[in-house]
């Protein structure tokens, strides 16, 4: 079947199987490797990214479910090659270890931050629950979005308007037939 989509601000048609899982999509036919899968099993959360303003584990999503959305992937996230804030944070405050769940922790917390722009603590564990790190026992990774949400205001380019800051299956689904709709 046909898809088209628009990620990272460029359009893209493709023929797939009608199983293709997003994830896969944007891995294997559009060669965006950014987005890791950890699980395949909705669990770990290394495979989020953001589609139409809201952030998505894309191992949940069939690509047919995404035709017509707007995608942003870790690759999309810099301007003009300026990193994001939230990027930037995560290296700053060593917010990683092997660097396999990072972009889709990046992914979430960059929404997270939309909807809280100054977390708590409290707010950013809870926000990172589906994002899974085997490596670095969080503590850095919650220093490193307290960060990105103090540098994300701080660059106005960067600021965005408020957003859910991860959906679920359900409402993707949601949305996905409303798009068939139009
Ligand atoms: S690969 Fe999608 S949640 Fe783990
Ligand atoms: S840094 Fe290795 S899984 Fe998170």
């Amino acid at each position: 079947m046909n898809v088209s989509m628009t990620v990272n601000n460029t359009s893209y048609e493709r023929d797939v199987e009608p199983r293709t899982l997003l994830v896969d999509f944007l891995r294997d036919d559009l060669g965006l490797t950014g987005t890791n899968i950890g699980c395949d099993t909705s669990q770990c959360g290394a495979c989020t990214v953001h589609i139409d303003g809201a952030a998505v584990k894309s191992c949940t999503v069939l690509a047919a479910q995404a035709d017509g959305a707007s995608i942003t992937t870790i690759e999309g996230l810099s301007i003009n090659g300026e990193l994001h804030p939230m990027q930037r944070a995560f290296t700053e405050k060593h917010g990683l270890q092997c660097g396999f769940c990072t972009p889709g922790m990046i992914m979430t917390a960059v929404k997270l931050v939309e909807s809280y722009p100054e977390p708590t603590e409290e707010q950013i564990r809870h926000g990172l629950e589906g994002n899974l790190c085997r490596c670095t026992g969080y503590q850095n990774i919650v220093q490193a979005v307290d960060e990105g949400a103090r540098l994300t205001e701080a660059h106005s380019p960067f600021e965005s308007t408020p957003a859910e800051h991860q959906i679920t299956l359900r409402e993707a689904e949601r949305r996905a037939w409303e798009r068939s709709r139009t």
